[in-house]
């Protein structure tokens, strides 16, 4: 069962993977399950700019590839000086298929907050 502070250590080792040449932004996420499994990702850019994938999405595609199902919290780290929050379509992609998670953003030190999801992305586009 991973524990806060585990759930950081494995967004900041996910990170070590991040394919960012360009942007030189590197971001790592683990994603928990209700009963405690954890997903990575990492961002991976391609020199066609827009191909790029967030490593939110990373971690939630391959959670969901992996077969897991109920999200309980992400954590999301970077190399950048302060937190980053998600970008707004990862937003989208974490309420669709994580609901109304926690979502802690970190630096690469540790300092950190948290929201819920719905904090970040209020009155969102839902199933229909
Ligand atoms: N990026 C993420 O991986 N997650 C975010 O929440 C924001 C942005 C990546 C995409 C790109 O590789 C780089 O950071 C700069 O935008």
């Amino acid at each position: 069962m991973a524990t806060k502070n585990e759930l950081f250590a494995a967004a900041r080792r996910a990170m070590a993977a991040s394919r960012s040449p360009y942007s030189k932004l590197k971001v790592g996420a683990a994603l928990r399950t209700k009963d405690g499994k954890v997903y990575t990702g990492c961002n991976i850019e391609t020199a066609s700019f827009g191909l790029t994938l967030c490593a939110e999405r990373v971690a939630v595609f391959s959670a969901l590839a992996s077969g897991a199902g109920k999200f309980a919290e992400i954590a999301i780290v970077s190399s950048a000086e302060e937190p980053i929050t998600p970008c707004g379509a990862c937003r989208q992609v974490l309420w669709e298929f994580c609901g109304d998670i926690k979502v802690s953003v970190y630096n690469r030190k540790g300092k950190h907050r948290s929201f819920r999801l719905s904090q970040l992305l209020p009155h969102p586009f839902d199933k229909f």
